[in-house]
């Protein structure tokens, strides 16, 4: 590990590479004990940055020298110097090569960067430094090469050897060795090289792209995963068609393969033509994968096809960039399955997504902007704000712009910038440019952290038939200490007559009447916006389709959120306005709770739950969406202070009442769809995943009434299912209910059946460390023990711990500490040989600001007790001191 303490690198202090890599040849020699790598790197002077010839700094980590040559003379220690970081060697002209030799153990990689081995397979990851542990290089962004690599490799062992672009040779070798070398002519920087040997199976297909080029499709997996690749493989051809129609994008070599590992720290990565998946990515069927698990392969393989041009065609100019391929790339996942599934959904899951976890994050010692300006450890930044926040302003560029003038501008990006590392600027600029737009006051997205609010408030005027609304915004101060100045914020809006209807939308000083629903800029601190010829008192429709990630704030009462779920015509305010409703009435119950008042529920909540639920013209992933109660992790997010017990148990009776009120129309829906189910074979579309979606909300609901009749229809559905969407509902069900003996039975059962299937039984301990029945500390402790469990696997360790630290708040936040107490001892013990999972399970710690006094010094003690347990990883380093600053 590191020697010195962590750094901070800055933004400011960017500079341009003194050196270029114009050809990059590698060999790897793979071997059991120990691989060789040989890279020959065809170089020359930067001429932007000067004439003459500084020392050559090379990345390097954990790499064993064997032997440097520059220009075809092997130096001796004398000539280069050697840190545990950096080779320095001394060039003495403008274009020469340098060959090195490096010995390094990918047998015993943990940390899942670099080279390294899972299961039985060498496989890669190299975003975002993970290059410099392969071999010494100009690791970053902005140095982009042509790779031609070969692999030698044992042949029994490893029959597949894989690289970047096209296979170009490959031959028998000696002792049972054999060898294959790829060439890709796209050049690239090294975070997108990749490397795979292994005993893989493929699914192959062909794809025509628009201009009637054949394209090889093959999906690799271990063997007894071949049966898995056919949802991932359709995904893929849906992407690359999708890709050409939206934004006319073609794809550039002549073949694409995905690879799955089993042993991945994130969820998939796009490296040029060999994007490598974690497999719970990739593989889904209907016996083994779920609705949501469908939607997330789909999801994820359209989001690293799409790189290929936001990413990879066109790069980043350094990490402080990462939101322009993420967040862009986050955003044509996001509308391509839009378009693929229930749009109106689709952003609602989004939404709900963002505000939960990122305004969480925006709000915590973690807090960064879009493009933030400094950092220790690169790994700690691929977050909810640069993904996330950064797909939202994305987003908001498009909704200022028009679909039109969006496409224009990205055609002109990629057109002027195809081959090249740039910035968020760039892209803002050819947006602008694309449209003779000015977008200097928009980019403070990029630099200023923090959720901005905006509070709105209405005057009427009855004589003069005028109805104002004034926006007032600010943002909350973050660890960066930037100043906050007024954002510009699309708020698309409607107003709604008496009767619900949408009125003619006309701004003092328009000549006429327009649409009846429109975008405005909020631009200043404080600014009013007067529409004309309003006959009555109307009802604002804000924000509509969450038009920017603020926290927007309006005095609705009751009946008036009732009746925008009634009639907005705008579907993601009618959700958004039950959400509302829900958060009033569960923060009414909260109050209660902690007066030790007897809890009274407010039955207008029941009354437009009710009514949705008896609409058979509604969506029913809308109507799915539209009974789940805010989360307790939303719950928590809009506390000022949390009480974690009063946030349970409101939230829990309002769960049992529901149940209990309308359990007749649910168990209507209930056995409706389930008699569908049983009729209808498995299909992984839209229609069928709502159908799904509301059998499956209706069964979590009816179990709460503890009827012996719903205890039939879930263990039915348990036993009899053909899927595992509805088989994990059930089992969740049967885990969170009181019937000890018929919960025991199945996860027997459902263990037994599925015990050769990692996946799954990921889902089987998911279900269990999320259950927040008491006892969960204990569960996962013996959990942490079953035979199934691997530390080492970050699947695992995020199925159990993840679930038990991210979800289930009531016993992670058991008032004696205990869930802290486990939290630090698991993330000290990680951050030995995983740092990046070590900090990422961290981040519930950090949110200690939002509990009570006796709660955060438990936090903080925590955080003080990793702080101090020896030698930090510069990813756990940098959230544990930034949290306790
Ligand atoms: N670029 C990848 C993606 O968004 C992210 C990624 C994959 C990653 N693996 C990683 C980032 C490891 C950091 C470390 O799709
Ligand atoms: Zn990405």
């Amino acid at each position: 590990m590191r020697t010195e303490q962590p750094k901070m690198i800055y933004l400011k202090d960017y500079q341009a590479p003194d050196y270029l890599i114009d050809e990059t040849h590698l060999t790897f020699e793979l071997f059991e004990d120990h691989s060789l790598v040989h890279a020959q790197l065809v170089m020359r002077r930067n001429p932007e940055r000067g004439a003459g010839l500084p020392p050559l700094v090379l990345d390097g980590q954990q790499l064993e020298l064997v032997s440097v040559n520059l220009a075809d003379q092997e130096l001796t220690d004398a000539d280069y110097q050697l840190s545990d970081s950096h080779l320095t060697v001394h060039p003495t002209s403008a274009t020469f090569t340098l060959d090195t030799t490096v010995k390094i153990h990918p047998e015993t990689n943990t940390a899942l960067e670099g080279l390294y081995k899972s299961g039985g397979m060498f496989c890669t990851q190299c975003e975002a430094e993970g290059f410099r542990k392969i071999t010494y290089y100009l690791d970053r962004p902005d140095v982009m090469s042509v790779f031609t690599t070969t692999v030698i490799a044992e042949q029994h062992s490893y029959p597949v050897l894989l690289s970047n672009g096209n296979p170009i040779a490959s031959g028998p070798g000696e002792d049972g060795r054999h060898w294959a070398t790829w060439e890709d002519p796209f050049k690239k920087p090294a975070y997108l090289f990749a490397l795979v040997a292994g005993d893989l199976w493929c699914v192959e297909d062909t794809f025509t792209t628009m201009t009637e080029r054949t394209v090889a499709l093959r999906i690799y997996v271990e063997p007894e995963n071949i049966d898995k690749c056919q949802h991932a493989m359709n995904s893929l051809k849906k992407s690359m068609r999708w890709d050409e129609e939206v934004y006319g994008r073609e794809y550039d070599l002549d073949i694409f393969m995905i690879v799955a590992v089993n042993d991945f720290n994130m969820g998939a990565m796009e490296n040029k033509g060999l994007n490598i998946f974690n497999s719970s990515a990739v593989l889904a069927r209907a016996e083994t994968a779920t609705d949501a698990a469908h939607q997330r392969v789909e999801a994820i393989v359209a989001h690293e096809y799409f790189h290929n041009w936001s990413g990879n065609r066109v790069t980043c100019r350094d990490w402080f960039q990462l939101s322009l391929k993420e967040g862009f790339t986050v955003f044509r996942d996001s509308q391509f399955s839009a378009d693929m599934n229930s749009a109106t959904v689709k952003r609602i899951q989004d939404v709900a997504y963002l505000r939960t976890h990122q305004f969480a994050e925006d709000a915590g010692p973690m807090a960064h902007a879009v493009r933030p300006d400094g950092f220790i450890e690169i790994s700690n930044f691929y977050t909810l704000t640069v993904y996330e926040k950064g797909s939202e302003v994305v987003r908001m560029i498009q909704t200022l712009l028009g679909a039109e003038g969006f496409r224009k501008g990205s055609d002109l990006y990629f057109e002027r910038h195809d081959g090249q590392a740039v910035t968020c600027d760039d892209f803002i600029k050819a947006m602008e440019d694309a449209n003779g737009a000015d977008l200097t006051q928009f980019k403070r997205w990029y630099s200023q952290a923090g959720t901005p609010r905006l509070a709105v408030s209405e005057s009427y005027d009855a004589a003069a038939k005028t109805y104002s609304l004034t926006f007032r915004q600010s943002c909350p101060e973050t660890p960066d200490k930037v100043q906050k100045l007024p954002f510009v914020i699309p708020v698309e809006l409607g107003l709604l007559d008496g009767k619900g209807a949408g009125i003619a939308l006309r701004l003092a000083g328009e000549a006429m009447a327009g649409a009846t629903s429109r975008v405005i800029s909020v631009t200043e601190a404080e600014q009013t916006f007067t529409f004309v010829d309003i006959a009555e008192h109307p009802l604002p429709s804000l924000l509509r389709g969450f038009s920017a990630p603020v926290k927007l704030s309006f005095p609705y009462n009751r009946d008036q959120l009732m009746f925008l779920m009634q009639h907005d015509s705008d579907g993601f305010n009618r959700w958004d306005a039950g959400q509302q409703l829900s958060v009033q009435v569960l923060q009414e119950l909260i109050a209660q709770h902690q007066q030790g008042l007897a809890l009274a529920l407010d039955q207008r909540l029941i009354t437009a739950l009710r009514s949705v639920l008896s609409d058979e013209r509604l969506d029913q992933a809308m109507v799915a969406e539209m009974l789940s109660l805010p989360s307790e992790a939303y719950l928590t997010e809009i506390s000022e202070v949390a009480d974690v017990d009063a946030i349970h148990t409101a939230r829990e009776f309002a769960r049992k009442q529901l149940a209990d009120q309308l359990f007749e129309g649910l168990w209507l829906r209930y056995q409706a769809n389930r008699d569908l189910s049983k009729k209808t074979p498995y299909v992984a579309e839209a229609e069928h995943f709502a159908r799904r979606a509301l059998q499956n909300i209706a069964l979590s609901y009816l179990m709460l009434s503890g009827k012996p009749e719903v205890l039939a229809a879930t263990l039915e559905q348990f036993d009899a299912c053909d899927n595992m969407t509805e088989r994990l509902t059930a089992l969740a069900v049967l885990v969170n209910s009181p019937f000890e003996e018929e919960k025991a039975k199945a996860l027997a059962v459902f263990a037994e059946n599925f015990k050769d299937n990692p996946l799954v039984m990921d889902q089987w301990f998911s279900v269990q460390a999320g259950s927040g029945l008491p006892g969960a500390l204990e569960r996962v402790k013996a959990l942490m023990q079953h035979p199934a469990f691997n530390i080492k696997n970050p699947n695992k360790v995020r199925a159990l711990v993840g679930a038990f630290a991210g979800q289930n708040l009531i016993n992670f936040h058991a008032a004696d500490g205990s869930g802290y107490r486990f939290l630090a001892d698991l993330v000290i013990q990680l951050n030995g040989f995983n740092p990046q999972i070590a900090s990422r399970q961290l981040a519930p710690l950090t949110r200690w600001r939002k509990y009570d006094d006796a709660r955060q010094a438990l936090m903080k003690g925590e955080l003080e007790r990793i702080r101090a347990s020896g030698e930090l990883s510069s990813d756990v380093f940098e959230v544990v001191s930034k949290s306790l600053a």
